[in-house]
């Protein structure tokens, strides 16, 4: 729990016998102006109603995140969209076709409605429709849609369970809906359709070559691609990129299992933890949380951010990590990690 709590955090998790009521509450508390936290299928999110800017500004302040960050609006129906935004163009609807609901946001020129606060008073705004049925529900129920960022204190790893919302968020929001461990575990793919040509600015589960499938000419902005040029494998930690980071920190070692336990028993001290695929921990001297099997993305993107905490709540100060592929899905679980060592990747 927080140091600023000022209230009590109700948890409400869903079973089939009181599915309808939660949700209704769910509603309830969000057309009253409050934030809740809500599950989604990428991860859990902090939402309120993406048209109500004092509702908005109550998630800045739960967060505790910066106010030129803009915020995802989730929407449930395509009516919905089209309150939104001007003009949907055909290459969205295309994507849209094909992606939604789920992983996939979509950033439209032409914002209309929405507060201010959601966009950072840009003239683009990032939508998408989640599959998870619970916040579909939700936002069908409150009738509006829902801005809604990450429901982490800002910096810190993405929520999986209810149980890091309450974390991170306990006694500083109203109410948080508990529906399990969210399927994809990472965020969603951030497609700007924002000019000419189509930008992932966030990799996800939905990949570039998914996508481009749709949109051939879509390329990965600078940002998300400087991580796997070569020659910036060693860069110091810059403060701009830290992020998902546990308290502990986070080197990423590239190499192989031999060459890692090496490094781990030559750099360790007695409070550093090593993160590896499953499998691994018997060939490594230092203790180990592993993050699943090495050749599965899905599997990876699953457990991350659990295992982020994990090392947390063990009391480790540092964290020596496998490193996964930078291709395919896995480009997203390893932009997640090399985000939170803050560019830390040492090349064995
Ligand atoms: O899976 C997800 O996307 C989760 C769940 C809750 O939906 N949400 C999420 O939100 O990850 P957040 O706020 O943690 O990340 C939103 C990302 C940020 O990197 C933000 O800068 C970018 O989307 N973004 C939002 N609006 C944008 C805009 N108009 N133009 C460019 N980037 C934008
Ligand atoms: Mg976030």
């Amino acid at each position: 729990m927080s140091d600023r709590s000022i209230m009590e955090t109700q948890i409400l998790t869903i079973r089939e016998e009181n599915r309808n009521d939660v949700i209704e509450k769910a509603a309830r508390t969000l057309q009253e102006g409050k934030v809740v936290a809500i599950p989604t299928e990428t991860v859990y999110g902090l939402a309120a109603n993406a048209l109500n800017s004092d509702a908005v500004k109550a998630i800045f302040e739960a967060k505790g995140r910066p106010f030129d960050n803009p915020m995802i609006v989730h929407v449930s129906n395509l009516v919905m969209l089209r309150e939104i935004v001007e003009n949907v163009p055909e290459r969205a609807i295309a994507l849209i076709k094909r992606f939604w609901p789920g992983p996939l946001t979509i950033v439209l020129p032409g914002v209309r409605a929405v507060s201010p606060f959601v966009t950072g008073s840009l003239d683009t705004v990032a939508v998408r429709m989640p599959s998870h049925p619970v916040a579909a529900d939700i936002i069908e129920y409150s009738g509006f849609p829902l801005a809604a960022p990450s429901a982490n204190l800002s910096g810190r790893p993405s929520p999986t369970t209810a149980r890091h919302v309450m974390e991170d968020l306990g006694g500083l929001i109203p109410l948080i809906i508990d529906d399990g461990i969210c399927q994809v575990g990472l965020e969603s793919t951030v497609l700007s359709l924002a000019d000419e040509t189509p930008v992932i600015l966030r990799p996800g589960m939905v990949t570039l070559s998914q996508i481009r499938e749709i949109l051939a000419e879509t390329v990965y902005s600078d940002e998300v691609y400087s991580h796997i040029e070569k020659e910036e494998r060693v860069l110091s930690p810059g403060l701009k990129y830290m992020h998902y980071s546990p308290r502990a920190s986070v080197t990423v070692i590239e190499g192989t299992l031999e060459q890692f336990a090496e490094y781990a028993r030559k750099n360790a001290s007695h409070d550093t933890y090593a993160m590896c695929f499953d499998g691994e921990e018997i060939g490594i001297d230092i203790p180990s949380v592993s993050y699943g099997e090495q050749d599965r993305p899905d599997m990876q993107a699953r457990r991350l951010f659990s295992a982020l905490r994990a090392i947390d709540q063990f009391g480790a100060t540092s964290v020596f990590v496998r490193c996964p592929s930078s291709e395919g899905e896995s480009l997203a679980v390893y932009n997640r990690l090399v985000r939170a060592a803050g560019n830390r990747v040492i090349k064995l």
